[in-house]
């Protein structure tokens, strides 16, 4: 695992897009893994700045994201359709036809999400998947618990997510009680994962997930069993890391060969 430790939020989102840009460069057909959340909100904000000022093209570029409320449409308000139309793509040169988010309407689901897989191979594999934490430790809506080799399925939100997402609906009914996500055994697939994650309330998942044991009950932790990982984390997100002075000297080394 490659652990970068940055100053801030804003740094974070700049070595990210940096990483994601070096890699649409290297590749023009990429598929790029997405991710929502507050997170990448700076990554996607940077990649629209170089694709305005620099170019970067994303016209060949092909996207999965990792999850999606169940039972909201596209165009709701707080669906991850939503978000990633709002926050990214109407902003770049993507072909709406390359971007794939699962279908929070899908009537047969196990279905849906066989077929969702079906179509990551089919695009080659992802490439480059940009994963956020949750303070739990979970990955995409892997919650504790979920099986370490989970693949795209239908998982039931926890308690505590439902109630803090109520204040986005205006009505309890409206909270959605299931997401269609990724399993790790699907994220762990990607060739290389690039994980990002910034300020004090990350800082207890991040030291489990990297120097804790491999458990579903901290799902970021099967990163531990990948080949290519980069983290980017701020100075408190990094805050409760035992061996954070190693990573900085050894992340200094390796930029004086690149
Ligand atoms: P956040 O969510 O970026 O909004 O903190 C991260 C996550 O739950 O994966």
């Amino acid at each position: 695992m490659r652990i970068i430790i940055v100053k801030d939020y804003d740094e974070m989102s700049r070595e990210a897009a940096r990483i994601i840009a070096h890699q649409i460069r290297k590749k023009p057909h990429s598929v790029l893994g997405l991710a929502t959340g507050s997170t990448p909100l700076g990554v996607y904000r940077d990649l629209i700045r170089m694709h305005r000022e620099e170019g970067l093209d994303f016209s060949k570029v092909t996207t999965f994201n990792l999850d999606e409320y169940y039972g909201l449409s596209p165009q709701h308000p707080q669906s991850y359709s939503h978000y990633m139309f709002e926050n990214f793509f109407r902003h770049v040169n993507i072909n709406p036809r390359n971007v794939h988010i699962p279908d929070g309407l899908a009537k047969d689901v196990r279905a849906f999400c066989l077929e969702y897989e079906e179509r990551i191979r089919e695009a080659g594999g992802i490439d480059l998947q940009l994963l956020g934490i949750g303070r739990d430790g979970h990955i995409a809506f892997n919650e504790p618990g979920s099986s370490l080799a989970s693949r795209t399925r239908l998982v039931a939100l926890a308690e505590e997510t439902i109630k803090d997402n109520a204040r986005f609906f205006r009505s309890p009914e409206e909270v959605p009680r299931y997401a269609i996500s990724m399993g790790c055994g699907t994220i762990m697939e990607a060739r290389r994962i690039l994980l990002i994650a910034s300020g004090s309330a990350k800082a207890y998942a991040v030291a489990a997930f990297i120097e804790g044991p491999i458990t579903c009950q901290v799902t970021a932790s099967i990163l531990q069993m990948h080949p290519d990982v980069t983290v980017i984390l701020d100075e408190e997100a990094a805050s409760k890391l035992n061996r954070r002075e190693y990573y900085r000297h050894a992340e200094r080394l390796f930029r004086q060969i690149e």
